[in-house]
């Protein structure tokens, strides 16, 4: 056999707290061992993989690993007492199989990228091992009694990730030779003289070890995957007859006209049906339910108002409203030559790029009381996206 991975999730996650080891909690909807186990199994080349538990976790495995029915996943191996013996235990497990190469993972990493694990198999061709690393960004002090005591150069420090690569046989070897607990793999590698080459980790593949990391690896998996895009669309419809006047206000923009438009406010037929379409998004009611026309206090109030109110109850929920388009519907007066003041002027109020505000214009054909001139309609379509 080519290469066996081996995921050691025997610990007790004592750092972690709580009363479930932290690989068998979910992060995501996902426990932590299943993710680091199908990032393993992502791993082609990889065509053993063994998982070394602790006795008491045989159930919780075996929920873990439900509908994972991968054959090259083998039956799960008791650990011991520190992480050396654990591994020693899953090494021993492997040695029937008998990879030429083995890379050994703490369950505790789930988001190992797959370029990770591939760096690592690909050095293990010219190295008897290898292992993914950091370099050390921070600057680095040693403390004594809480003071600065000494500078460290960080120059020559890297931070170590699993999987650790080895060539089976000398890693099999090593941990025999190797009696007791040890740092990690390298240790073992090292104290039995094996050659070690570092390549380049990764920041995902940090492993959970406090709440802290609990709490990061939870809103990396609930952003990247967990929690699905929420788009919304709304439409809105309004119409407004024509009266008296000399003027009608459309989009925000008054147009001297023959005649006015008939409404409780400023009877701006655009801006009512936009309002309408933001309002349809949140599934929040409409116009009337907002502003009632029963409320002396919106008599021939600007439209704006309620614009800037559906506006801003999107942002408070948390959507973004990322385009809108207005028809108006009418003979006349005629929208085009002011089409781009109104597209300003709906883009202004709701504080987003006029770029986002479509504003377009037909008639109905002489049809229709529209057609007749007897007063105008709009349509509004608005998209919010939750950010
Ligand atoms: N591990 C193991 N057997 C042990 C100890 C640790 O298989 N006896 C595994 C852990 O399950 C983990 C990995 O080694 O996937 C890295 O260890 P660590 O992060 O220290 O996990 P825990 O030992 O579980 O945590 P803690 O040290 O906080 O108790
Ligand atoms: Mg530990």
């Amino acid at each position: 056999m080519r290469a066996a991975g081996l995921i050691v999730a025997a610990g007790r996650g004592e750092r972690l707290g709580g009363t479930v080891p932290k690989q068998y909690l979910p992060v995501g909807g996902r426990t932590i061992l299943h993710r680091s186990l199908a990032a393993l199994l992502a791993l082609d080349e990889l065509e053993a993989i063994a998982v070394v538990i602790h006795p008491d976790d045989r159930a919780r495995y075996a929920a873990a690993v439900a509908g994972l029915d991968d054959p090259r996943l083998l039956a799960p191996v008791i650990g011991g007492a520190d992480r050396a013996a654990s591994v020693r235990a899953g090494l021993e497990a492997l040695a029937p199989v008998a990879p030429e190469r083995i890379l050994i993972h703490d369950a505790a990493r789930p988001f190992l990228p797959r370029a990770v694990g591939e760096a690592v198999l690909a050095a293990l061709e010219s190295a008897p091992a290898a292992f993914p690393a950091l370099p050390v960004v921070d600057a680095l002090w040693r403390a004594e009694a809480g003071h600065a005591a000494a500078h460290v150069p960080r120059e020559a420090l890297w931070r170590a990730q699993t999987p650790q690569g080895f060539r089976f046989d000398a890693i099999l070897a090593a941990h025999r030779a190797h009696p007791g607990a040890a740092l990690d793999d390298v240790a073992v590698a090292r104290a039995a003289g094996l050659a070690i080459r570092v390549v380049p980790g990764d920041e995902a593949n940090f492993k959970i070890t406090t709440p802290d990391d609990l709490a990061r690896a939870e809103g990396l998996a609930s952003g990247a995957k967990g929690r699905p895009m929420d788009i919304r669309t709304g439409n809105g419809f309004d119409v407004h007859a024509f009266g008296p006047g000399e003027a009608v206000t459309l989009c925000g923009v008054r147009l001297p006209f023959d005649r006015g438009l008939v409404g409780h406010s400023d009877a701006d037929v655009g801006m009512h049906a936009l309002t309408d379409a933001i309002l349809g998004a949140l599934a929040e009611g409409d116009i009337g339910r907002w502003f009632p026309p029963s409320d002396p206090q919106w008599k021939g109030a600007a439209s704006e108002i309620f614009l800037k109110a559906a506006a801003d109850r999107a942002a408070e929920r948390g959507f973004a409203l990322t385009h809108c388009d207005v028809t108006l519907i009418c003979e006349a007066p005629k929208i085009g030559p002011h089409a781009a003041a109104m597209r300003a002027e709906i883009a202004r109020i709701c504080g987003i790029e006029p770029e986002r505000v479509s504003v377009k214009a037909t008639t109905s054909e002489r049809l229709g009381f529209t057609g007749r001139g007897e007063g105008i309609a709009a349509i509004a379509t608005a998209t919010l996206v939750k950010s």
